[in-house]
């Protein structure tokens, strides 16, 4: 711990000498999201790390979370240097949609509107009409519907499943999720709900159908902190990975937080509702990216002409959260 302490300190000069500000997800590690917070920085979900690191006036931001949202950053703001703790902190949905195929399912439906989640590549991006956080989704899914939009979506299918249920609206699919939310498993949160009947069980919507069925709430992880805090419920039972653990617990002193079950009868699941990248986002790793000279392993580049096109659908999307 004495290593963590000099890491830390260390950190915290580099980022006053290097005027960078450190924006972190709610999945990282609670140590890192509890540097950003003492720093100045930002610990937030997916759509408030593109809106804080798009309008704070820092020359560099330390985005701790996966690449999608490094890149996120950079489209947002090409004249910030914009630093990853790695390179390597990828997605499974980003990593199961590539440009390529995605384009060619598009290029079979030109009638319909490209929608696609944030969690993808900038070239994926670029394709898209709108590009929505899961914040978001269903309010501009809804939007669309009601204009008459007939929709391509992209490439959560769990989410995607949930707003066309909400919504109604004609979405076609593309076939990808998420490896830690798609462990949670709705028979055994039926057997822990029975033993905490009290408790309010709360979803993140990249997760399975027959979980989402048996929220008491569905939402972004901004969302569900707020309902740990202002449902009446002392229990939750929470199904998303276990970093958002740290704020929700803030936002909600006193009140019991278990997690929602993966895998179910001890069977083992391939992350454990943990994401294995944004478990990359180490102290190390953090200062290492300020203090290498070779920015290769860690700065986000975008190629010019993606940048400008995928600028387009997250400008729409940010517009309209406004
Ligand atoms: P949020 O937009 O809810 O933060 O989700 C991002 C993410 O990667 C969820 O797995
Ligand atoms: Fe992607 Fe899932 Fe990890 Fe979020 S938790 S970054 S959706 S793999």
């Amino acid at each position: 711990d004495a290593q963590k302490a000099d890491y830390k300190t260390r950190i915290k000069q580099l980022l006053i000498e290097k005027d960078a500000v450190l924006v972190a997800h709610y999945y990282t590690d609670p140590e890192i999201q509890a540097l950003a917070e003492e720093t100045g920085g930002c610990v937030s979900d997916s759509l408030e790390m593109a809106r804080f690191g798009r309008d704070h006036p820092a020359k560099t931001l330390i985005v701790a979370g996966v690449k999608f949202m490094g890149e996120t950053a950079k489209i947002l703001s090409p004249e910030k240097t914009i630093l990853m703790p790695t390179l390597e902190a990828t997605c499974s949905l980003d990593l199961g949609c590539p440009i390529d195929k995605f384009s060619a399912f598009c290029d079979a439906h030109p009638d319909h509107t490209v929608v696609v989640y944030a969690n993808t590549s900038a070239a994926v991006k670029a394709r898209a009409d709108w590009v929505v956080t899961s914040s978001i989704a269903l309010e501009i899914v809804e939007h669309l519907d009601s204009e008459g939009k007939k929709i391509i979506w992209g490439p959560d299918r769990h989410l995607g499943s949930y707003i066309a249920k909400q919504t109604g609206a004609e979405m076609l699919m593309w076939q990808g999720d998420c490896i830690v939310h798609d462990e949670f498993k709705a028979n055994a949160l039926r057997d822990m709900k029975s033993v905490y009947p009290d408790a309010a069980i709360l979803v993140h919507p990249e997760s399975p159908a027959s979980v989402v069925a048996m929220a008491d709430a569905v939402g972004s992880t901004s969302q569900l902190i707020k309902a740990a805090q202002n449902m009446p419920n002392e229990r939750f039972i929470v199904a998303t990975d276990r970093g958002i653990f740290y704020k929700m617990q803030q936002a909600a002193p006193g009140k019991t937080l278990i997690e929602a079950p993966t895998g179910g009868n001890g069977a083992t699941c391939k992350s454990c509702a943990h994401c294995p990248w944004m478990a990359m986002n180490g102290l190390k790793a953090i200062e290492a990216s300020l203090s290498d000279s070779d920015k290769t392993t860690h700065e986000i580049f975008v190629d010019e002409d993606l940048r400008v096109k995928a600028l387009i659908p997250l400008t729409r999307m940010l517009d309209f959260a406004k």
